[in-house]
């Protein structure tokens, strides 16, 4: 049992998705998060630029007690492959557990992938799900106007710009006929309504981010590590921007108020 906290870190704030299931499935762990909300968008960057932003990230999480780490950002996991980032305590990524899930959910052996640039163009989903079950067939698309639509707020069921953006962006998917499509992008839950009203009711969709919280339970659970308290967990964020934009922003993530101290931070 260890009372530290659980460390989540994003790009900006599509990390929030993953907490947001995290206080549904562990009410009783603390939370500490970072959001890199001056450096956002990472999925258009470069492998490297990507990687040295990681490894500050993680840093700056390792500064405070917490006991597992997660990168609850497809474009991160995607850069860092199957190899753990950190030694000493347990790491996840978004993308093994949501190809698990995928794998887990497909009928039909096909899977549908939509993610920023960067992780499309990585193939991680691919590799992840063909370790997985090396016969399922893979289709990916990236999305890269869906993060802006989300941070501008663009994200009711069917607002007519998202649509228009989807229709184009998911066509080749559902001409491959997938019965899966993994959200491998911890912005996209957000508008899984419009992307589930265009893909119809046959085809199940995977969030990266709620499969990544179902994977850290599983972890905590498996190394005993999850805590002892029976009180209400408390979530602390650190953004590298601004606090007031963060939390005007996070209302889209979290389709509520943000329950938790945010502070400002220099990683
Ligand atoms: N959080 C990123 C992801 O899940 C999307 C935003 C970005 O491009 O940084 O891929």
């Amino acid at each position: 049992m260890d009372r530290d906290a659980i460390g989540v870190f994003d790009s900006g704030m599509g990390g929030l998705t993953a907490v947001k299931v995290l206080n549904q499935i562990l009410p009783h762990e603390n939370i500490i998060y970072f959001g890199d909300t001056a450096r956002i968008p990472y999925g258009t960057r470069s492998r490297q630029t990507i990687q040295r932003y990681t490894k500050e990230d993680i840093a700056f999480l390792r500064r405070h007690p917490v006991k597992m780490i997660i990168a609850a950002c497809g474009t991160v996991s995607s850069m860092l492959g199957a190899d753990s980032p950190v030694d000493d305590m347990p790491f996840t990524g978004v993308v093994y557990p949501a190809a698990r899930a995928a794998c887990a959910a497909t009928q039909n052996g096909r899977v549908g992938i939509i993610g920023t640039p960067a992780t499309v163009a990585s193939g991680s989903y691919e590799t992840a799900i063909h370790n997985v079950d090396p016969r399922v067939d893979v289709t990916a698309m990236a999305c890269p106007l869906f993060v802006h639509l989300v941070e501008y707020g663009y994200t009711k069921r069917n607002d007519p710009i998202t649509r228009l953006a989807a229709e184009e962006y998911l066509a080749p998917i559902r001409s491959a006929g997938v019965d899966t499509l993994i959200l491998g992008c911890t912005h996209y839950p957000i508008i899984a309504d419009t992307i589930g009203d265009i893909m119809g009711d046959g085809v199940r969709l995977i969030s990266a981010s709620e499969e990544a919280a179902k994977f850290t339970k599983q972890t905590l659970e498996e190394h005993d590590l999850l805590t002892d308290s029976t009180e209400q967990g408390h979530n602390v964020y650190y953004v590298s921007d601004s606090v007031s934009m963060f939390r005007d922003n996070a209302r889209h993530f979290l389709e509520d108020a943000v329950n938790g101290q945010v502070f400002s931070s220099r990683i």
